[in-house]
């Protein structure tokens, strides 16, 4: 076992620990496959601000913050006053509320194609519901999803190159027959949609592939927007990630692109759960009830924690709070800051890498080439050296160095918050420079 490994081991007895009872209980000890760390987890106990500290401890710079969904760090006070006000009120009514209806009301003002919205309990379900309503309005089946977007784990959505062709497990292959995966490319749309007329929808992560880590070309999604009118698909702009976070009305609006189809989650619900579908009222009306009488039929949609007051009135309050984009500019300038920093580290040791990104979010690649000590436009990287990322044993014990000098990664990278500081940017520029030390005494660079 190599000092990398070693040191996160001796730092993290009690992780060790709960890692050893959770992997009795939690397949893997875990929840979440992106949790998954060898040679154990992380533990959490406490979280405040731009920080959390593990069981044994140790402070840590947080950069996962809540895989996305904190905006505004851990337990930002509106955002935690407006939960507890809510929680002594009553978690569940089993009854519509006010807070639903203000919630909505929040997205219709920010999102520009929201018009109408569908809560749903997470992303996964929003990209799941998004998609069945655009089969019922368009009323062809299949879909078209480009290769690597993420757009949750509900079977329609789990097939990618990365599985090489073959259906992943345990989703059946009459699923994946109505599922086209296409590469980012307006002629490979195009030629998909020439040779099968039962496409009905084209979902896209609006930022590109994982959360941004292979960003689509300048122009695609207006080029993708002319398109699919054209040819009447109903365009579905998967905004989970990107959704108040790149801007308040997300990625359309800074683009300028208004798709029929909205999906949001993560900061819609300010850290707790929740998710919606949002768009064009003609789109959206196939969930309204049919006026008595009528044989017409609507999609479906229960949902026991759709928009419980918890969850709404989090939501609202973290919605009120970043509408005028003074957060999303704040967490975005650390993220600049943090990426121009390390690619000056990099550059400094001679490392060939680079740290790129877009808004508040920053992707490590230790392969390539050295970088110049700048901030790095993704859209000029190669596709393949992109999709390639990190050899998986450098992205470990990566990830275990920066654990050991208390900075938390999310994969090989991380987010934001709008209330991360400088004194979070040194610590995390002084846990660069000594991982990346350390990973090149142990030759995994
Ligand atoms: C772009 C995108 N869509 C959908 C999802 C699924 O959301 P959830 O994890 O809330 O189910 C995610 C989750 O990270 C995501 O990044």
């Amino acid at each position: 076992m190599g000092a990398i490994e070693q040191e996160y081991i001796e730092k993290h007895a009690g992780s060790a620990r709960l890692y050893e009872r959770a992997g009795k209980v939690l397949p893997s000890g875990v929840t979440h496959d992106s949790r998954f760390m060898r040679p154990f987890p992380l533990y959490a106990r406490r979280a405040a601000g731009s920080r959390k500290w593990d069981v044994d401890g140790n402070e840590h710079v947080d950069y996962v913050v809540g895989h996305g969904a904190l905006l505004l760090g851990h337990s930002f006070p509106g955002v935690t006053e407006a939960a507890m006000a809510q929680l002594p009120l009553g978690t569940h009514y089993g009854a519509s509320q006010e807070k639903e209806v203000e919630w909505a009301e929040e997205v219709v003002r920010l999102v520009p194609s929201a018009e109408v919205v569908r809560f749903t309990s997470s992303g996964t379900e929003a990209t799941l519901m998004a998609l069945r309503l655009a089969r019922t309005y368009s009323g062809k089946p299949a879909i078209l999803k480009f290769d690597r977007h993420f757009h949750g784990w509900h079977d329609y959505v789990a097939a990618s190159s990365k599985y090489g062709g073959v259906a992943p497990a345990g989703v059946p292959q009459g699923t994946l027959e109505s599922v086209v995966i296409a590469p980012v490319a307006l002629d490979a749309v195009r030629e998909v949609l020439d040779r099968r007329d039962d496409v009905g929808a084209i979902i896209v992560e609006a930022a590109g592939a994982s959360s941004g880590t292979l960003p689509v070309p300048r122009g695609f999604l207006r080029e993708l927007r002319a398109l699919t009118t054209e040819r009447g698909i109903v365009m579905i702009m998967d905004e989970v990630v990107t959704g108040f976070r790149w801007a308040p009305g997300g990625v359309q609006e800074l683009e300028g692109v208004t798709p029929d189809l909205t999906t949001l989650a993560k900061v819609l619900a300010g850290g707790l759960p929740g998710g919606a579908v949002a768009g064009k009222r003609e789109v959206m009306e196939h969930l309204q009830f049919p006026p008595p009488g009528s044989k017409a039929e609507k999609v479906g949609h229960p949902g026991t924690f759709n928009a419980n007051p918890l969850s709404a009135a989090a939501g609202v309050a973290c919605l009120r709070e970043i509408a005028d984009g003074e957060h999303q500019k704040r967490a975005s300038a650390h993220a600049a800051q943090l990426r121009a920093g390390m690619n000056g580290v990099l550059c400094e040791l001679g490392v060939p890498g680079v740290v790129y990104g877009q808004s508040s979010e920053f992707r490590i690649l230790l392969t390539g080439t050295v970088p110049e000590a700048a901030d790095y436009d993704p859209r000029n990287l190669s596709w393949d050296l992109l999709a390639a990322g990190n050899p998986s044993e450098r992205s470990r014990l990566l990830h275990l160095a920066m654990a050991s000098r208390g900075v938390h990664l999310f994969g090989d990278g991380g987010m934001a918050s709008s209330v991360h500081t400088d004194e979070d940017l040194a610590v995390a520029l002084e846990a660069w420079r000594g991982s990346i030390v350390a990973l090149r005494d142990e030759a995994v660079l």
